[in-house]
């Protein structure tokens, strides 16, 4: 891939990706690039000859607090698991899974990362169209496109905390086969009310369509796991669930997630995928993660709580607004013409501090900027650098 000087061609680079159809990205060949994601540090690094240790990212949403100390210690011990090959079929671990949901194994495929798995979906049901409600995650759009299908966007209304229009969701549900729902979503943290999800589901059942529920960031909202449509997935259904152990259990770089759906679907699906794509040290720490419940409910407590500390804080900051959240970051929108989102993160990367450009996300522009919930002293960072950028301008 082409190497890139400086945050501005990285995301020049995105917003040209996103405008290419699959044919033409296909006859582009090589120079394609990936989406962009938060939490790229080894490129920042190399952008800004920053010092690994000294840089602070809220450009991913993932736990402070961990990885989970028991999760440290069994990933040291299953080093010496690494002469043998993983269990492909992750065996114990669905079985620990499906006791944590009281659900059938055979109802849980295991993925490297829900990224893989919303990848193995588009390549294993090949969509004609998708239906998308944006701004959202980015692999939705481009798993579709990678698997030769057409993308139908529903935008969300700013002014109504990013909600999107129930109306036309359901009006387009006969235009699509497959619909993708992330609740709450990245990256404008709104959360769909669970009976509007009842409604879209029975729409899709009635017009045979794929729902894929993503609820990676489920784990962060009060009760949320009463409020999963896991159970309702490994009923004979056409639901599929996507879960991840990256964000609440801080272990973006072992890649560790699980989709639930009906039998016969999941074993479609894990007919498709590759074996040994779960490593020996991702399936022991999903294990022990699964073990710690104190550390899951104590993480979300405390997240909540500086999640209101540092939206007041934001609020106060003078040109943002930021949106109300579900999830552990936040939306805010830059309310000064003196800066965009690409200059200020700019700005902050400068300072060892990473924010989330929003403008490469489909229905966002160069106004909009995402940052993640930390600890208090590092929330307390970010703000003072913030201010310290936009009341200088
Ligand atoms: C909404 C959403 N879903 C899924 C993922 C992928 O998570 P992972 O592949 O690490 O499980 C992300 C990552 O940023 C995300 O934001």
């Amino acid at each position: 891939m082409r190497r890139t000087n400086s945050y501005a061609a990285v995301t020049k680079d995105a917003a040209q990706r996103s405008k290419w159809t699959f044919q033409e990205a296909v006859f582009f060949g090589g120079d394609v690039s990936r989406p962009i994601h938060g939490g790229n540090i080894r490129k920042v690094q190399d952008n800004y000859g920053l010092d690994k240790s000294t840089i602070l990212d809220f450009s991913a949403s993932i736990s402070p607090f961990g990885p989970p100390r028991g999760v440290k210690e069994v990933i040291k011990k299953s080093i010496d698991a690494l002469p043998n090959y993983p269990d492909s079929d992750c065996l114990e671990l669905r079985q620990a899974i499906a006791e944590y949901w009281e659900i059938d194994p055979d109802n849980l495929l295991v993925g490297n990362g829900s990224t893989e798995l919303i990848h193995l979906i588009t390549r294993v049901l090949t969509p004609k169209q998708a239906l998308i409600p944006i701004p959202t995650f980015t692999e939705y759009e481009d798993a579709v496109r990678l698997a030769g299908g057409r993308c139908l966007f529903i935008k969300a209304r700013p002014d109504k905390d990013f909600s999107w229009p129930m109306e036309t969701i359901l009006g387009r549900l006969d235009q699509a086969d497959i619909l993708f729902l992330c609740t709450p979503n990245s990256p404008t943290g709104y959360l769909m009310p669970e009976a509007d999800i009842y409604n879209i589901i029975h729409a899709c059942k009635k017009h045979k369509i794929v729902l894929v529920i993503d609820e990676t960031f489920l784990d962060f909202v009060d009760g949320g796991g009463q409020r999963s449509f896991v159970n309702l997935a490994a009923r004979p259904s056409n639901i599929i669930v996507l879960r991840s152990f990256t964000k609440l259990y801080a272990l973006p770089g072992l890649r560790l997630g699980y989709l639930v759906g009906g039998k016969t679907l999941v074993r479609k699906l894990s007919r498709m995928q590759p074996p040994w794509m779960v490593n020996a040290l991702a399936q022991a720490a999903g294990l022990e993660a699964l073990k710690d419940r104190p550390y899951a409910t104590q993480t979300v407590v405390q997240l909540n709580l500086e999640k209101e500390w540092l939206i007041a804080e934001l609020s106060k900051t003078p040109g943002l607004l930021p949106y109300p959240s579900a999830a552990n970051f936040i939306l805010c929108r830059i309310a000064t013409k003196k800066i965009d989102s690409e200059a200020l993160t700019d700005e902050m990367a400068h300072k060892g501090i990473l924010i989330r450009n929003c403008s490469t996300y489909q229905g966002l522009d160069k106004h909009f900027i995402r940052v993640a919930v930390r600890t208090r002293e590092e929330n307390a960072r970010l703000i003072s650098s913030l201010r310290e950028v936009l009341n200088g301008l």
